[in-house]
């Protein structure tokens, strides 16, 4: 798989992810206010993926910084994280990569202003690194749920694209498959802005990993007819009581899976998971334009000028809904995981 997000010559390199699948194309960001643009117009996008990205559109800002007196600096350097954190407001990744890179700079304060610049790219490097790692570890615990012969159905693209590498979700079954089980994946086409179809799909090819896409509204169906043996979604932010914020309509699968007595479980790393927020309902939901319910990825117009729109982007999957949450820490029941990830 190509990098999805890297620090490259100066630049952070996305690979543009509004241009798959028809193009595999790489957008250099050269300054922090064009690495803002790229994560609120989805070029990057899934929970991690954002996270890291922000992380490096801080080290980017820095560098652009004239002042080499601290104080000047760290003024300058907090409006760039300001920025960054208003892009988007579900995944808490982006905020929890933006905490650290201000607690490198708040320890880095008695250096000199050229030396605080290098530490914060290696800060923004060790969140990517860190992000693969973790996906790798947690894509074992998820392998261990998953039978030989198994079907996975999954929503949106919680994989390598919307990671640093490897998936949550998708790594997941990447894990199971290098194990050697001969799974298959149906992914749901995820409207309105077709992640599953678009990106779910175009990745899993690349790896050769049996891959069949459906509409959103098969899923039911083919529950009922007992093609689907375990659901794996990914994450936006995790409350403390076990309760999921993911892509609109991971609510409805989830209802779906107890319903026909599916497990359904969520893999998600520790970056995700907000402690302070006690319960879905605080979790702030993004709402988007109406385009992207009126057209198809603003190429098809399926509705008529002027209708009214609602376009909340991701919804809230109550605890009761999961059968278990996996992370690098191990797997666990969604009630369980303030005991275990209290710092
Ligand atoms: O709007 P997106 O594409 O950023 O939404 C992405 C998702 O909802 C993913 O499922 C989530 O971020 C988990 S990614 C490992």
């Amino acid at each position: 798989m190509v990098p999805t997000v890297e620090w490259k010559d100066g630049a952070v390199r996305l690979l543009d992810q509004a241009q798959l699948p028809e193009r595999v194309a790489f957008l250099d960001c050269r300054d922090y206010r064009a690495v803002a643009r790229a994560i609120k117009e989805l070029r990057v996008r899934g929970a991690p993926a954002i996270g890291v990205t922000a992380a490096m559109g801080v080290a980017l800002g820095a560098q652009s910084i004239q002042s080499t007196d601290f104080d000047v600096f760290s003024k300058e350097l907090l409006e760039i994280c300001h920025a960054l954190a208003a892009t988007r407001p579900t995944a808490v990744n982006l905020f929890w990569a933006i905490e650290r890179m201000k607690q490198t700079l708040a320890a880095c304060r008695q250096l000199p202003v050229e030396d605080i610049k290098r530490r914060l790219v290696e800060e923004s490097q060790r969140i990517l690194d860190e992000d693969i790692a973790m996906n790798k570890t947690m894509g074992r615990h998820g392998a261990a749920l998953v039978k030989d012969g198994q079907t996975i159905l999954t929503h949106c693209n919680a994989g390598a694209l919307a990671t640093a590498g490897y998936g949550t979700a998708l790594g997941v079954v990447r894990a199971a498959w290098e194990e050697g089980k001969k799974i298959k994946v149906l992914a749901d086409e995820t409207r309105p802005v077709l992640q599953g179809a678009r990106l779910t799909a175009w990745e899993l090819m690349q790896d050769g990993i049996p891959v069949t896409l459906i509409t959103d509204n098969m899923a039911g169906a083919l529950m009922r007819q007992g093609l689907v043996h375990l659901c794996i979604v990914g994450a936006d932010r995790i409350a403390a009581n076990g309760d999921v914020a993911n892509k609109i309509g991971t609510y409805s699968v989830a209802v779906l899976a107890k319903a026909h007595h599916i497990p359904f479980y969520v893999a998600a790393p520790y970056s995700t998971i907000d402690l302070s927020t006690p319960s879905g309902e605080q979790i702030p939901i993004e709402q988007r334009q109406a385009e992207e319910v009126t057209s198809i990825c603003g190429k098809a117009v399926v509705a008529p000028a002027g209708v009214s729109v609602l376009n909340p982007a991701f919804d809230v999957t109550p605890a009761e809904y999961i059968t278990a949450i996996i992370t690098e820490r191990g797997v666990f029941k969604p009630g369980e995981l303030a005991g275990r990830f209290r710092a």
